[in-house]
């Protein structure tokens, strides 16, 4: 595997390695150790499947059912298409696109379940000339550049992540959904448990601080998003058919930049991994 950083904060392209599901124990260590350190993880020229994809999902944990199906109707299924093309190949209606856009903004996936997201496995198939790249931030780095001061309010508090809360200025969600997706509460500040590193847990699914009022916790959660997206500190990633990227949820923040999709296809798979195996742990106030 040859390693090339993208940025100070987070990044690294990897290539000389074929993801699969027949990846040595070796290999997908490595991968994992590179995720810890770099935690948005380019692969480029990649010839996957869904097979292949699930597979190679599998090797780093328990696959995550994709939450809109599993919540609307009880059905399994751990692949997400990200883009606006279906399953028989004609571009989605309005609807999809609206609903998309919520993912425009800056999230961790899945920050709002009981038990969130650890990886994102997204692969490319087909990309539009312009737009739809996906930015990733740094919690990491954001929470290291906070003053100590800061660090040590924010370290003990717990933060209320709702779905239903985050997609209400963009669409509707289905009764069935809603009601499977209660609101959760995680610690704002997580600790990798391999490298001990902590960081901001926070995003679009925040909405409050418990045992804040509205205005005082959105102020707080307003300011750290801010502060840890500013653009320098910011990758951006320019798909390319055939990318494959891995991200760790449990210290990146993303968002789509958007894109033409009367004017563009645009067609990614992706999958995730539970958090519960490599999970993240609270931060313990020092
Ligand atoms: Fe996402």
């Amino acid at each position: 595997m040859h390693l090339e950083p993208l940025h100070d904060d987070l990044g690294a392209t990897v290539s000389g390695i074929t993801l699969s599901g027949d990846l040595t124990e070796t290999e997908v260590e490595s991968i994992r150790s590179i995720i810890d350190q770099y935690s948005v993880v380019h692969f480029p020229g990649q010839e996957m499947t869904d097979d292949k994809q699930l597979a190679l999902t599998r090797l780093f944990g328990e696959p995550e059912a994709e939450h809109v199906a599993f919540g609307s109707t009880g059905t399994v299924n751990y692949f997400g298409t990200v883009g606006n093309v279906k399953d028989d190949g004609s571009t989605a209606d309005n609807t999809n696109a609206r609903y998309q856009s919520g993912n425009q903004l800056w999230h961790s996936d899945s920050s709002f379940r009981e038990t969130p997201s650890y990886l994102s496995i997204l692969h490319a198939y087909e990309v539009p000339e312009q737009g739809g790249d996906t930015e990733f931030a740094s919690m990491r780095s954001g929470y290291a550049r906070l003053g100590a001061n800061m660090r040590r309010t924010i370290d003990p508090l717990f933060v209320i992540h709702d779905y239903v809360f985050s997609r209400s200025p963009i669409a509707p969600v289905n009764p069935n959904h809603a009601a499977s997706l209660p609101p959760v509460v995680h610690p704002i500040v997580r600790t990798n448990p391999s490298n001990q590193q902590k960081n901001l847990y926070i995003g679009s699914h925040a909405r409050s601080i418990v045992g804040m009022n509205g205005m005082e916790s959105r102020k707080i959660l307003d300011d750290l998003l801010e502060h840890t997206t500013k653009h320098t500190h910011v990758t951006r990633h320019a798909w390319r058919p055939g990318d494959t990227v891995i991200w760790d949820n449990r210290c990146v923040l993303h968002r789509g930049t958007g894109y033409d999709a009367t004017r563009w296809r645009r067609r990614l798979r992706q999958t995730r991994v539970v958090g519960n195996e490599a999970g993240i742990i609270p931060c313990v106030p020092s």
